[in-house]
């Protein structure tokens, strides 16, 4: 009888906790079918809401992502150059570099002038001793050298043996200049690399003035020439170097160029020791414009240049002299080039920088370019499509018009770039550039 009441009230409350359970579901669920029908609308809704956001969100992570890749690209040229820092660095501790300094000199007894800037802006004796190499045994400059040489052990003289006339047909008589010079510099440069066996030699002319950070633009620069092998000169020479036309507020800028400009140039032991065998009997400048001579390889120049001229009176005559070199811009600002991080004017780096810079700089015509009146920031481009319209264009902007070799002065990879009127100027060719042509000039 216990027994059985007990099993009555465990069903008991069994029954009355299933119809608790029961009558609650029942109070959730909702029996009307419009309430339903809202709700599955409500969901919709929210589900396409969810779906635009979702899209909204895509949408700022892929512009995140640009922007993230082209901050990689930044870092990966950072890194570039850091890299090529970092490599130019070591170099440059691991030796001490001597650079002599060869003067070429014949009958200026001016040369005094050109001997007293380097001596006076020579920031050692140990790293550039100075080798100056006479020809046409003229008494005078001879006397003057003489002077030079006997007061600094660091100075020493050598002179040219062949005074010669050199046998010439009567048409090419008025070049005899040009193949004396052609000549003596064959023996100054044996005389420099293969008798005195120096690695590198600074190239300096009679009538020649340097700038106060001359010597250490050199020994700033030269790492560079030693680490990048499509380098093969460095020069202190712009062409283009007009007080209009460059940014005279930039003299630490340093540029890549195609066309060999001389007049105050850096050249490695290993350069003269292919050059020498084809040497040419004149012109040896122009020669060395052409790039099959050179391997096609490039120079450095600066954006002011370094050496000026004062020699009108020379072998080329006045000319030209009157015409473009008098008017030519030399620094006088000191520039601490050995302490420069100038690993941008390595190839790797330089190359795409330089073009994406002059192709995306905005369309202009010459004769806009030299009437801007707007802001500094902005930079122009301005296009040739044959010879004739670059020499249109190059006249306009006030830039050199010739070409050696098809190659216009200064230019590199087809470009010439000034500076004009507070703006970088790109001259640039229309057409998918490839390599120079000859035909050109
Ligand atoms: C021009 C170039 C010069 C280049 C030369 C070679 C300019 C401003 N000048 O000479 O850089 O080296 O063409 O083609 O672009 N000399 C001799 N022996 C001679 C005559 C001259 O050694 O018989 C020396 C001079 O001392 C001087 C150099 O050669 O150092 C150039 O002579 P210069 O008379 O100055 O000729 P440019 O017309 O300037
Ligand atoms: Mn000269």
């Amino acid at each position: 009888m216990r027994v059985n009441l007990r099993k009555l009230f465990l069903i008991g409350s069994f029954a009355a906790i299933l119809w608790i359970i029961v009558s609650y579901m029942s109070t959730l669920e909702s029996p009307e079918p419009v309430k339903k029908f809202n709700k599955v609308v409500m969901i919709e809704n929210t589900l396409n809401l969810l779906e635009e956001r979702v899209d909204m969100q895509l949408k700022e992570s892929n512009k995140l992502l640009d922007r993230v890749k082209q901050h990689l690209k930044k870092t990966e040229y950072l890194a570039k150059e850091r890299d090529a820092k970092d490599q130019m660095d070591a170099d440059i501790s691991a030796f001490n570099p001597v650079l002599p300094v060869l003067v070429i000199a014949c009958d200026r007894v001016s040369v005094h002038r050109c001997l007293e800037n380097l001596v006076r802006f020579r920031p050692s004796k140990k790293t550039f001793p100075i080798i100056i190499s006479q020809d046409c045994g003229h008494n005078a400059t001879y006397h003057v050298i003489k002077r030079f040489v006997d007061e600094d052990s660091s100075i020493t003289l050598v002179r040219q043996p062949d005074l010669t006339d050199i046998k010439l047909p009567r048409t090419k008589l008025k070049f005899n200049g040009y193949y004396k010079i052609a000549r003596h510099f064959r023996f100054a440069l044996n005389h420099v690399f293969k008798t005195l066996n120096h690695e590198a030699v600074i190239i300096v002319e009679d009538d020649l003035d340097i700038s106060p950070d001359f010597f250490e633009y050199f020994l700033g620069t030269y790492p560079l020439l030693l680490k990048d092998p499509s380098i093969w000169c460095i020069s202190a020479w712009n062409d283009n170097g007009k007080k209009d036309i460059i940014d005279l507020s930039r003299p630490e800028l340093l540029h890549r160029t195609d066309f060999f400009p001389g007049l105050g140039w850096l050249l490695r032991q290993e350069s003269w020791e292919y050059l020498e065998p084809n040497w040419p009997p004149a012109f040896f400048d122009d020669w060395l414009r052409n790039p099959q001579n050179t391997r096609g390889r490039s120079c450095i120049r600066p954006e002011i240049s370094r050496t000026y001229t004062f020699g009108k009176v020379g072998v080329s005559k006045g000319l030209f002299f009157d015409m473009h070199l008098r008017h030519m811009q030399l620094n006088m600002e000191y520039v601490e080039f050995t302490k420069m991080n100038l690993s941008y004017l390595i190839k790797d780096v330089y190359d795409p920088a330089f073009k994406q810079q002059a192709y995306s700089a905005s369309l202009k015509t010459a004769a806009e370019v030299v009437s801007y009146s707007g802001g500094p920031d902005d930079k122009a481009r301005v296009t040739y499509k044959d010879a004739k319209s670059f020499q249109k264009a190059a006249k306009t902007l006030g830039l050199m018009d010739d070409f050696r070799s098809g190659i216009p002065r200064t230019a590199y990879l087809g470009i010439v770039n000034c500076y004009i009127r507070g703006r970088r100027v790109y001259l640039v060719p229309e057409f998918d550039w490839v390599k120079y042509d000859p035909a050109w000039g």
